[in-house]
């Protein structure tokens, strides 16, 4: 059966109280949006619709930075979430199987409630994901017969018996996309909201002779954020479980609770994260690798075997390969470290490659930016860079070749050769001790002044 997924976001989340739209505040460094499209991403759907409304432009750009594919609708206003999915309509067709209709602002739906949904629908016409609330609150309310759903009925609209239900819809919605349109089309809004209700099409299905159900999953998963505090808990929520998932996989995490993961996080086994490391997006570490304490790493990769910090900074294009060692107080960006490559201190390697087993010494800096343009260091296989040299980019450093410290190199240096490119020391006999008397005895006549 081809999915295809109808993702609502139009809404403006007036109790975060932003400027930005609810949906690209984010968690675990990606807007929640994401988070709902990737949960989307299990039913392997052929085509996605995202509903924007407020914030649109924002929204849109959003969607097609998490996949350009995405079919970005309009809903200029927010007449209700059957409304909403009514928008979708134009860029379904063609498309022919299931809509599955999921909220930009509920980011935790699991692979295994989605599948559940789509085995559901083999007996079902309609299915519907509910939950049981510990508080039900303002939901919707799931009327059932056994194992048929006979209604969605709104908490505004709903008697004082309904509302003593606590089986609560958590609005996701899946069934034919044809079908679903034309329901929708006999959606009114004559109800308390004056809106047009999605909830409105089960009754709808089962007038027409339709079946329907529910599957019901844990209220965690269908946790919504409409404030700033529903958006830490969601933060801490996340990152309880990324945690607990690492550990799961074998991964070492003496203190779990203060390090930070970011939504698309990857580590391999027996890898150690030591106390206070802080992921950004798009890190990978392979197995057996050591991050240790206060790093951060974004847009990264660490091989098998490599040691990170205390206190490194992996940027964007930082590539580690195999026992690589990066230390305390260096920043890497753009580079590629080979196998075995060393940069233990104080260093910045920016838009550069570095072979293997070279050492890179204390202090040393890629000069790459010269204020307009950014530019490459090529640093060969076997070689020393000595401590505080600033390799001026462009520039090479050929195989086994040796920088001296405090050069300042700004011209290619052949493989093999030493480059010396600083003044030359020069001995004054007896100078200090001359200096120092001088000094003295003006302090001393100052001192007597006072
Ligand atoms: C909805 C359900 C309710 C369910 C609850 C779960 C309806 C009528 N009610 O209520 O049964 O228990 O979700 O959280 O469906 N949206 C749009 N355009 C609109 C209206 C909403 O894009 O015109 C989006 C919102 O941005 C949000 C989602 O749809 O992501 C849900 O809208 P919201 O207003 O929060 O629905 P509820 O009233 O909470
Ligand atoms: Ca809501």
């Amino acid at each position: 059966m081809s999915m295809a997924l109808i993702v609502l976001a139009a809404g403006k989340g007036t109790r975060m109280k932003s400027d930005s739209p609810k949906v690209l505040h984010r968690i675990a460094q990606a807007p929640m949006l994401w988070h709902a499209l990737r949960a989307g991403q299990a039913l392997e759907p052929v085509r996605t619709v995202v509903v924007a409304g407020h914030g649109a432009e924002a929204v849109e750009a959003s969607a097609l930075d998490y996949d350009p594919e995405i079919r970005v609708v309009i809903q200029s206003d927010q007449l209700g979430t059957g409304h909403a999915v009514r928008q979708a309509e134009p860029a379904l067709q063609g498309f022919e199987g299931d809509a599955i209709v999921l909220y930009g602002d509920t980011p935790f739906l699991s692979e295994e409630t989605l599948a559940a949904m789509q085995a559901a629908r083999q007996t079902h016409d309609v299915v519907v994901l509910g939950f049981e609330a510990a508080d039900p609150g303002r939901y919707g309310r799931l009327k059932m017969a056994g194992d048929q759903l006979d209604a969605i009925v709104e908490f505004k609209d709903a008697s004082e018996e309904e509302r003593a239900i606590t089986l609560c819809n958590s609005g996701v919605m899946a069934m034919d996309a044809g079908r679903m349109m034309a329901l929708l089309a006999k959606v009114s809004n004559d109800n308390a909201a004056g809106e047009y209700y999605l909830t409105d099409l089960v009754g709808l299905a089962r007038a027409e002779g339709l079946t329907a159900t529910a599957v019901v999953c844990d209220e965690a998963e269908t946790m919504g954020i409409n404030s700033r505090p529903e958006l830490a808990a969601a933060e801490r929520a996340f990152q309880t479980r990324a945690r607990a998932a690492l550990l799961e996989n074998g991964v070492a995490l003496p203190a779990p609770e203060t390090v930070h993961l970011a939504w698309d996080t990857v580590i391999g086994r027996d890898t150690e994260i030591e106390p206070n490391v802080v992921f950004g997006p798009g890190v990978t570490v392979e197995s057996g690798a050591r991050i240790r304490a206060f790093s951060h790493l974004e847009g990264c990769h660490v091989s098998r075997g490599a040691v990170v910090g205390p206190y490194a900074r992996l940027r964007p294009g930082a590539e580690l390969a195999e026992d690589v060692h990066v230390g305390n107080f260096v920043e890497i960006k753009n580079a590629v470290l080979h196998e075995g490559a060393k940069a233990n201190h104080l260093t910045y390697i920016g838009d550069a490659e570095v072979g293997e087993k070279t050492n890179i010494g204390a202090g040393t800096i890629t000069c790459n930016y010269d204020g307009v343009f950014k530019h490459r260091s090529v640093i060969g296989r076997n070689a020393f860079i000595g401590s505080n040299t600033m390799l001026v980019a462009p520039v090479s450093v050929g195989d086994g070749a040796m920088t001296a410290s405090g050069s300042v190199v700004t011209e290619d240096v052949p493989p093999g050769a030493l480059a010396v490119a600083r003044a030359r020391q020069v001995n004054k006999d007896g100078l200090a001790t001359k200096l120092f008397r001088m000094l003295r005895a003006r302090k001393d006549k100052e001192a007597g002044k006072a």
